[in-house]
């Protein structure tokens, strides 16, 4: 595996390379376990962003199986960093997901599994409503999660920060940002109505890990990590504390070890 520091909009990356998606899922459960285990040796619950797609699915198996037992899941809680507004039981739910994929299979309590409201309607009360489970959650902490988890676009979006509605506008004035939103995505998008955390929200992360399998994503790693002008909405995450990115070869674009 190769790794090295890239510097992203002037902030510091640490890049990660790995052959194939299969390395790159084990070795993001295995930085998992040592954010879980750094944190708890320090405060008593760890709060832990997921996100949807499909590049995180086979650490959520891992999670799930093989390494299920490894996790102390109840000092874990779980949130979500975008969601589809639709119901839980639709298909491309991404809470509805991460429930068949990894939190129907592991002793996670309920009350520390933080779905979005997405049956809250509208969707911009949905939105607040979040924001406010998000603010009784923190209490008067900053909004600081321990992990966040994302995948990253074809296009360069991350959650549901996509290029054409210009999220890095947020990053103007943060303070007027909601930390939730919600947006309607691109109409080459499908479903469009979204739920998202908002760059000042992810920004405030201890830890960001990004999780990059598959060629699609090679215009996209090219223009945020190789480029030096990079401009696509994953290049506007820059947590407080650690930003991650883990690449497979074929997001790479090269052979990596
Ligand atoms: C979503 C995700 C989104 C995802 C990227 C990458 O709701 O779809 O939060 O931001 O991470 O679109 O998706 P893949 O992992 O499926 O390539």
């Amino acid at each position: 595996m190769t790794q090295f520091t890239s510097t992203i909009r002037g902030h510091n990356a640490h890049v990660h390379l790995f052959p194939d998606r299969e390395a790159l899922s084990h070795a993001a459960v295995e930085y998992l376990l040592d954010a879980i285990e750094a944190t708890l040796a320090s405060q008593e619950r760890f709060s832990f962003v997921l996100t949807g797609g499909s590049s995180p699915l086979r650490m959520y198996e891992l999670l799930a199986t093989d390494f299920r037992d490894r996790i102390p899941w109840d000092r874990v809680d779980l949130f979500w960093g975008d969601d589809r507004y639709v119901a839980p039981d639709d298909p491309s739910s991404n809470q509805g997901v991460a429930f068949e994929t990894l939190i129907d299979y592991v002793p996670i309590s309920d009350a520390n599994v933080y779905p979005m409201p997405t049956g809250t309607k509208p969707a911009e009360a949905a939105a607040k409503q979040y924001a406010e489970t998000l603010k009784g959650y923190f209490g008067d902490q900053p909004p600081s999660f321990d992990l966040i988890l994302l995948g990253l676009g074809p296009d360069g979006h991350l959650a549901s920060l996509f290029p054409e509605n210009h999220p890095e506008r947020q990053l103007k004035n943060p303070e007027a940002v909601p930390w939730i939103e919600a947006i309607m995505a691109p109409e080459r998008v499908s479903p469009r109505p979204r739920l998202t955390m908002t760059f000042p929200l992810i920004n405030q992360a201890k830890r960001v890990l990004f999780i990059v399998p598959g060629a699609a994503k090679q215009d996209a790693v090219a223009n945020i990590v190789k480029s030096g002008e990079a401009s696509l909405p994953g290049a506007f995450v820059h947590p407080r504390g650690d930003l991650t990115w883990y690449i497979d070869a074929d997001a790479w674009g090269e052979e990596s070890e």
